[in-house]
């Protein structure tokens, strides 16, 4: 795993300063010396449907709370946070942290532990016996050497499928796809019946089908094998991997502009398949205007990911506490709301997630999510690329140039070698 802080940003630091709204809790004297409202400064991607949801529920708990705090949106658009970093790295380099920040568990916190931008939070997870709710290897993940630097407020599914039934049927298609063969000739039969076989998104999306194909081609054991010291990305069945994600990518439709809109082409029945995290079930599902209120077994549904059955490709989204954060007790309020169960229990069933918390109300999680808890439970676990578990930002970053090229000129020899660079070059 790579030790260095580094980032890729295209625009100038103080241009990005310049475009994020500042908003951090200054706390300044009101004239009259009256106390104006401390604002808490709360970085994250949750901007558009199927996202902002969730974080607005937990902002309304925040302000019941917390009257003495005003809760300060600095959301970031765009899927998967891939422009939110850029900008939260700009503001860390240049010491100007928001008050908190959402950071995947795994690989990418590790990243801003090792380059000292947090604070740990063991005080938090003593006052509020917090060991005793997470799972420990979710605590694992966001622990170095025995301090624990963030508070999980969900899990998140990577490898879900989602489809059309009608247009699976019009297609002559008998129900989801089990392996990844088997999606190969699925896609063919959709391509026929006219509709799109695959709806994809923005590049990021690509990174997030690649590494659900990744997956279903290599099986959980190989693929875990793959981020660990001195893994072999050069050999036969990776190569077969890569051929299958090419033969995939053939029947791919129209990049669209995010996932959002690659998830609504399911929905409106353009599209038969799409391959994306489990807040999409939050999108298609929830009522309009924050989803398409859609209706699941019929105007959509979803499996594991083709060959991924049995084994549950993890994500969580936790909250930080930044070193030198201008409003560390607005921070820390933050925390504790989002560590609770009512919080993870507001959060999360209008996020399409799970709650990090093994004691949540499971009566709150139904349809879709029910499945994916007795799923959390029963299954293997393999960590996200794209989503910040397995590589860290910098790594990742390597994974995504080498699929962009990949999608570009599909020369299997070529993207292999990237990502056996990349791999050696994360000095895992
Ligand atoms: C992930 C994040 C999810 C969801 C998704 C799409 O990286 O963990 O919570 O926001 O991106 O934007």
């Amino acid at each position: 795993m790579r030790r260095r802080w580094t980032t890729a940003v295209a625009v100038s630091v103080a241009g990005l300063l310049a475009l994020s709204a500042c908003g951090g809790g200054d706390g300044q004297e009101a004239g009259g010396g009256l106390k104006a409202h401390k604002k808490v400064e709360v970085f994250s991607w949750w901007t558009g449907p199927g996202e902002a949801d969730g974080l607005k529920a937990m902002r309304k708990i925040f302000a019941k709370q917390n009257p003495e705090f005003e809760f300060f949106d600095a959301a970031v658009a765009g899927g998967s946070g891939d422009a939110a970093r850029a900008l939260l790295s700009s503001k860390l380099q240049a010491n100007q942290p928001p008050d908190t920040f959402q950071g995947h568990a795994g690989a990418e916190l590790q990243g801003y532990i090792k380059s000292g931008k947090l604070e740990p939070v063991n005080f938090l997870y003593d006052e509020l016996k917090l060991k005793e709710v997470f799972p420990q290897q979710l605590i694992d993940q966001i622990t170095v050497e025995g301090q624990v630097y963030s508070v999980p407020v969900n899990i998140h599914r990577s490898n879900v499928l989602w489809f059309n039934p009608s247009v699976l049927r019009r297609a002559g298609v008998d129900g989801a796809p089990k392996t990844v063969e088997e999606f190969v000739t699925d896609l063919a039969k959709v391509k026929k019946s006219g509709k799109i076989p695959l709806s994809i998104g923005s590049e990021w999306t690509l990174v997030h089908l690649f590494e659900s194909v990744l997956l279903g081609s290599l099986g959980t054991d190989a693929y875990n094998a793959l981020w660990t010291t001195g893994a072999d990305w050069s050999n036969a069945t990776v190569t077969k991997a890569l051929e299958n994600f090419k033969t995939i990518l053939s029947y791919a439709g129209t990049p669209q502009a995010d996932w959002q809109p690659a998830a609504k082409q399911v929905a409106d029945g353009k599209a038969a398949f799409n391959i994306m995290g489990d807040w999409a079930y939050s999108y298609l599902h929830n009522a309009p205007p924050g989803g398409l209120g859609k209706e699941s077994h019929k105007d959509f549904d979803w499996a594991a990911s083709p060959g991924t059955d049995g084994t549950f490709m993890w994500l969580s989204d936790s909250f930080t506490l930044p070193k030198g954060t201008p409003n560390r007790d607005g921070a820390i309020a933050w925390l504790k709301m989002a560590a609770s169960e009512e919080g993870q229990d507001a959060f999360n069933p209008l996020k399409g997630s799970i709650p990090a918390r093994k004691d949540a109300d499971r009566s709150l999680y139904e349809d879709y999510l029910s499945w994916s808890l007795e799923q959390w439970s029963g299954s293997k676990l393999a960590g996200s690329i794209q989503h910040g578990v397995v590589a860290d930002d910098e790594w990742r970053a390597a994974i995504t140039e080498a699929v962009g090229l990949f999608q570009r000129d599909k020369d299997v020899a070529k993207f292999q070698r990237a990502l056996v660079a990349a791999a050696d070059d994360s000095g895992q």
